[in-house]
């Protein structure tokens, strides 16, 4: 339960609203089309953003803290800065002395890898990148502060990191709770419509989503994005939830280094790079995770049971789901797996609810016991049925779109998925009725 405070009605109302500016237009006579854009050399954020900064638009960036927010908007705003005009930095985090250090250490990679992006910028010296002339910090978190920044400054783009930290003094709730997050997010907005700033929110999103903030926030803001991927490896997908601009099946993929977040920008390499080393027992589901489709590693491994009951162990998935799958291994695809321990692993500490990674749990058992790699380049996308059927799930195509761009050449798919739209470009679909016949074309043949 959350305690929400309104604010006392009478100021608001009254100072906020001012006179009528809006104006009814017919439809043809609208200006239009396409939104002018800032170009933002970063191209794999940009294509996220549907081809650059719509001035006056507002864009929250949600993730769990630490996986490399602040970093993707430092870097942005230095591009930017000296390419657009200025930015300026709200950190309610850091001190502009810590924001600096970061600075630092990006500084190396401005100038090395994107000779388009300091080209505006008048000094460029040596290794490292001149810190642009017009990228601005402050550590603030009042928001009232931080209007009276903007308004002296007028830039052409604000970033506040995070939305959580920032408050209104007037609202007697605590910075983070629902109505400061809420209340602070629509001044904001009203300020981007008005005076053409493009703004980026920063939002810490726990694991369950629990937070209050970015959930609040999503109706209020333009585009949605999320910056994901596994504290402990060095890939980062920066994935459009919401996009009022642009496409929302768009991923960016980056790769944090030394020197800040490195554009990837062909994830099929860098990911089949990493595959190619397979040993057996891993396959790749395709689940939704709400409206997105996310690929994720599933690792099984058998070993003979030493006495007595053989163990099942499951981690990110449901005991009564490995048992049904060991079950159907056994009695339906003919896998003496009854006497053997199994192990099941989600790899990235996350949790499958989704019976569309049944298959990817079963090949990646049959993988384990038969001792052959499942084919690099394949995803597998399947319920499985107690007669050992695989069954159609949800959204496909979605999936599908999703591994092919992230590199994934074949997909084994359930045969009962109706012909409508079509499969995706890119990827070649191998329809399979039953897990048998899934895991004979899974498995890559022994020498
Ligand atoms: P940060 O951008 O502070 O994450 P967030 O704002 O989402 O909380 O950075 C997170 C991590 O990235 C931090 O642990 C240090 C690491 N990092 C690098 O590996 N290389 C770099 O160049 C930078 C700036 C950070
Ligand atoms: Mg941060």
């Amino acid at each position: 339960m959350v305690e929400q405070v309104t604010a006392a009605p009478s100021r608001n109302a009254a100072s906020a609203a001012g006179p009528v500016l809006s104006r009814p237009k017919r439809l043809r006579e609208v200006e239009g089309g396409e939104e002018s854009r800032l170009p933002l050399p970063i191209h794999e954020f940009s294509r996220v953003l549907g081809g650059g900064v719509v001035p006056g638009s507002i864009v929250l960036i949600g993730g769990d803290p630490g996986i490399g927010k602040s970093t993707l908007l430092l870097q942005a705003s230095w591009i930017l800065a000296g390419a657009s005009g200025p930015v300026l930095y709200v950190s309610g985090e850091e001190s502009e002395r810590q924001m600096k250090m970061r600075a630092v250490r990006i500084s190396e990679g401005m100038s090395g890898g994107e000779p388009e992006s300091s080209s505006s910028s008048a000094g460029k010296s040596g290794g490292a990148a001149a810190f642009p002339e017009s990228l601005f910090l402050v550590t603030e978190t009042r928001l009232d502060a931080i209007l009276e920044h903007v308004q002296a400054l007028s830039p052409r783009i604000l970033i506040i990191d995070s939305i959580q930290t920032v408050y209104l003094p007037e609202l007697t709730s605590s910075a983070g709770s629902v109505s400061q997050v809420r209340e602070c997010a629509a001044r904001l907005q009203t300020l981007a419509k008005s005076s053409g700033m493009a703004v980026f929110l920063i939002g810490h999103v726990t694991k369950e989503g629990v937070l209050a903030g970015p959930r609040v926030l999503e109706h209020i803001v333009d585009t949605v994005l999320y910056l994901e991927g596994d504290r402990f490896q060095s890939y980062r997908l920066l994935r459009a939830v919401k996009n009022r601009f642009g496409a929302v099946a768009e991923v960016g993929v980056f790769e944090m280094r030394g020197d800040g977040l490195a554009e990837v920008s062909n994830p099929s390499e860098a990911f089949l790079a990493e595959r190619a080393a397979q040993s057996p027992g891993s396959a790749i589901a395709v689940v939704m995770e709400g409206t997105r489709p996310l690929l994720i590693e599933i690792q099984g491994l058998t070993s003979p049971a030493a006495y007595g009951t053989p163990r099942r162990t499951p981690n990110g998935v449901d005991l009564y789901r490995l048992l049904l799958i060991s079950a159907v291994l056994t009695r339906r695809a003919g896998l003496r797996v009854a006497e053997e321990d199994i192990f099941l692993n989600v790899v990235g500490g996350i949790r499958i609810d989704e019976p569309a990674a049944d298959l990817a749990m079963a090949v990646a058992i049959a993988s384990s016991m038969k001792d052959r790699p499942v084919a690099a380049d394949l995803v597998l996308i399947g319920e499985i049925g107690l007669s050992g059927e695989l069954r159609a799930v949800s959204q496909t195509n979605a999936r599908l779109r999703e591994a092919a761009a992230l590199g994934f050449r074949r997909a084994i798919v359930p045969k009962t998925v109706r012909r409508g739209e079509g499969p995706p470009k890119g990827i070649e679909i191998i329809p399979c009725r039953s897990l048998r016949e899934a895991i004979a074309s899974a498995l890559v043949p022994h020498e």
